[in-house]
């Protein structure tokens, strides 16, 4: 359960007026897929970073799961999982294996238990073979799915991804795509693909920092394509 509340994002700018990214956003999100679309600039990675609080607002209330982002941030991010687009920017370990027990380290103390968990994470995406590689010698698409699996490891109630596939090929977006379809979890996603984006329940459109259209795929795809001329 995802709750924003009159949310304004502003950022200081010295010498001027403060900026603002985000302004007016209301919106309850409760569905099970939930995409972002918008033009380049238009606020889309501010809003997603609202959901676990890797951003406050400075106007307004964003809870989730019963718990105000600006308070419990700690808390949010135990709930809701990050996915960037740039599996690199969240890839902190060496190798896919010591990645996805790194995210274990709080629910399983002893060692080899943790990594065999790990591996067996790993093998359920097919990356066992990968398991012990440097990250930098995967493909962009396994990078990825070894981000979901870190992510998920965690057992997070909300999956939030920014522009998860822009960086895969058709193959790796379809495979992305797949293991997305596939989750349980709540998962909000931004997105310049169209279709992923109209396979979502739920579409809000945003242009300038304010939601400018909200509702069903159809509808906010027609109305995003006019928009964009
Ligand atoms: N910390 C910041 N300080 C100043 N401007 C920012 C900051 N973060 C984002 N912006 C600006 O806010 C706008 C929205 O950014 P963003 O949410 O990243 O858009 P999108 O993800 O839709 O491309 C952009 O114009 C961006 O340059
Ligand atoms: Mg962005």
């Amino acid at each position: 359960m995802i709750r924003l509340r009159d949310v304004t994002v502003a950022v200081p700018v010295p010498g001027h007026p403060a900026k603002t990214l985000l302004a007016g956003i209301t919106a309850d999100l409760d569905e099970r897929r939930v995409a972002v679309i918008g033009a380049n600039g238009s606020g889309k990675s501010t809003l997603l970073r609202l959901l676990n609080g890797l951003i406050v607002p400075t106007e307004g209330t964003v809870v989730v799961d019963g718990l105000d982002v600006a308070q419990n941030g700690r808390a949010v991010r135990a709930q809701v999982g990050f996915v960037f687009t740039d599996p690199l920017a969240q890839l902190v370990m060496a190798t896919p294996l010591d990645d996805v027990a790194l995210s274990l380290r709080a629910s399983i103390r002893p060692r080899q238990e943790r990594m065999r968990r790990a591996r067996a994470l790993l093998a359920e995406r097919g990356l066992d073979g990968v398991a012990e590689q440097s990250v930098y010698a995967l493909s962009g698409g396994e990078r990825q799915l070894v981000a979901l699996t870190a992510v998920l490891a965690v057992n997070p109630s909300i999956v939030v991804a920014d522009e998860p596939t822009t960086l895969l090929d058709l193959r790796n977006r379809n495979r992305f795509l797949r293991e997305l379809a596939a989750l349980d979890q709540q998962v909000v996603f931004s997105t310049h693909d169209l279709e992923f984006a109209a396979t979502a329940d739920r579409i809000l459109v945003i242009d300038g920092g304010r939601i400018s259209f909200d509702g069903r795929p159809g509808p906010a795809v027609a109305h995003y394509r006019a928009a964009m001329g």
